[in-house]
């Protein structure tokens, strides 16, 4: 049993097999935290993706009858936090189904459309500043519109001084411990960045305005709906000021090259790249879409102020690998970056203006113009690479 504090249980699902979370690589798996508050009115704070409900329901069978249960609180729509909530209903008939108006209107459209139109569903629409008076525990809600959903919300106790935030501040990390500081910040804090990176980089500014509200909060513990808990103050303050970094786009100097390769004369090219700005003493990185994964190499673009993206020509477009992966980055806007364009052509340049769009898209400003060879780079073009370094060490302020 897992027990975070006195009549506070973890009642979720540890995913030890998740290795893709809709495309974004999760080699640590995962956990959908559910929380059951055992106070005058029991209330279970979230549950777990459908695979994960029998293991949930185990762990709420054992501290209490679910029938018994008054309401279930759904921070957040999506399926692998409120995916068992259909199920439960069937055994907590007496439950209100408490989220935010886009959550209501959400659950309907998932759970009515799928086969849970025979049960009722009773919903206690809150907003920011609303209280739901649980016994001892007066739960408040703060709605957190686009982190990461426009259902989002979190549910404070300030009985408890806990927040419970659903995606913000998890990590895609599967443990039988279930507090940061038992496995260590440091790997909490790189799971929360690809986190963060791949799930929440979008959302800059509506996370600035939850850190706003949260600073106001006095927090003994932030209770995730992925990964592990935060409860030193030490690692809280840590989660905060990370996702005060990330959310105004800050990033490190450091450099960045993602490409793929057809004949190797674009990776000539990279890694003539790698070779001068390596030479300059500035932290490189090079990433091949070939061998690379999407989400990792996001992760990275985070935390680099220079991005430079190269792809061969094939057929007028990008390599495959280097479209796709340009769909997902525009999605995610990685912005306030530098950056520029290269790689080899046959006899058009045309598909380089999808490599230089997305760059624009992304909010990733151009130092220089694309760098494009023809069939093989020759010595002297590869040499004429060497003349961006300065331009670089400019834009990084080196
Ligand atoms: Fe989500
Ligand atoms: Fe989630």
């Amino acid at each position: 049993m897992h027990k975070i504090r006195d009549d506070i249980y973890w009642t979720g699902y540890i995913d030890w097999d998740l290795r893709n979370f809709h495309g974004y690589s999760t080699p640590s798996g995962s956990t959908y935290n559910a929380y059951l508050v055992m106070d005058e009115k029991p209330t279970l704070i979230d549950t777990v993706k459908h695979y994960g409900y029998t293991e949930m329901l185990r762990r709420i069978k054992r501290i209490i009858d679910p029938a018994k249960i008054e309401y279930i609180i759904s921070n957040h729509t999506e399926m692998d936090h409120s995916g068992t909530i259909g199920e439960m209903l069937k055994l907590c008939p007496n439950a209100r189904i408490v989220c935010s108006p886009k959550g209501a209107e959400g659950l309907k459209r998932h759970f009515l459309n799928s086969g849970h139109s025979d049960i009722e569903w009773k919903f206690k629409v809150v907003n920011t500043g609303d209280e739901l008076d649980i016994g001892k525990r007066k739960l408040k809600f703060l709605l957190m519109p686009m982190v990461h959903w426009p259902d989002s919300m979190a549910t404070y106790s300030p009985q408890d001084q806990i927040l419970f935030p659903n995606d913000a501040f998890g990590q895609h990390l599967a443990s039988s411990q279930r507090f940061v500081d038992q496995v260590g910040v440091e790997i909490a804090l790189k799971e929360a960045e690809k986190y963060y990176a791949n799930i929440v980089m979008p959302y800059g500014a509506q996370v600035l305005k939850v850190l706003e509200a949260v600073a106001t909060l006095k927090l003994d513990m932030i209770c995730p709906s992925h990964g592990l808990i935060w409860r030193t103050p030490e690692d809280i303050a840590k989660i905060i000021a990370q996702y005060a970094r990330w959310a105004a786009y800050e990033s490190n100097k450091q450099v960045i090259i993602v490409y793929d390769t057809m004949w190797h004369s674009t990776e000539k090219m990279a890694l003539k790249l790698y070779e001068v700005i390596d030479s300059a003493q500035i932290p490189v990185k090079l990433v091949n879409l070939k061998t690379s994964d999407y989400s990792d190499a996001v992760t990275d673009i985070m935390r680099s102020k220079m991005v430079i993206l190269g792809s061969a020509i094939l057929n007028n477009q990008v390599l495959p690998s280097v479209g796709g992966f340009l769909t997902y980055l525009k999605g995610l806007k990685p912005k306030n970056r530098f950056g520029f364009t290269f790689g080899s052509y046959g006899w058009s340049k045309a598909g380089f203006k999808e490599l230089e769009s997305a760059m624009e898209e992304c909010g990733i400003k151009s130092i220089t113009e694309g760098q494009y060879m023809q069939f093989v780079p020759s010595e002297i073009e590869l040499a004429s690479l060497e003349q961006i370094v300065e331009l670089i060490k400019k834009a990084l302020a080196i």
